[in-house]
């Protein structure tokens, strides 16, 4: 990864304006930030995959973590809700495809879900999740 990506990438970072002021899914997300973080700390083929899919797996478990504190708290905009994660959850898998193929570009992919998607989705559909 060359200098400017590496800078790029050092922008998903925890910020307190992403905090939703709910302790289990702020850790969650800030989690998330970490896992992210690491995928773009290796060039190395290999880790690159392997760090990709630990991010893949933990966004898929906090995505379920998270629907199910919106039943609890009976969110009535959970199934546009579930359609964003959806989504999401299918550019992480795009992103695990491209890596076999151009692993340049799946950085930059990954990058673009991680900023535009994530950080996006927590400011704006995350924080409208009743609170505790
Ligand atoms: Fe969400």
């Amino acid at each position: 990864m060359n200098k400017a990506n590496i800078e790029k990438a050092l922008k998903i970072e925890w910020n307190d304006e992403y905090s939703l002021g709910d302790p289990i899914i702020d850790k969650q997300h800030r989690t998330i930030i970490e896992y992210s973080k690491l995928v773009f700390e290796t060039t190395e083929p290999k880790e690159v995959v392997r760090r990709v899919l630990d991010l893949y797996v933990y966004t898929r478990k906090h995505f379920s973590s998270e629907e199910q504190i919106m039943r609890e708290r009976k969110f009535n905009l959970l199934s546009k809700h579930r359609e964003q994660h959806n989504a999401i959850i299918t550019r992480l898998s795009e992103c695990m495809e491209e890596i076999k193929i151009n692993p340049e570009k799946a950085h930059k992919l990954l990058h673009e879900v991680m900023s535009e998607w994530i950080i996006k989705h927590i400011l704006t559909e995350d924080m409208k999740i009743p609170k505790p």
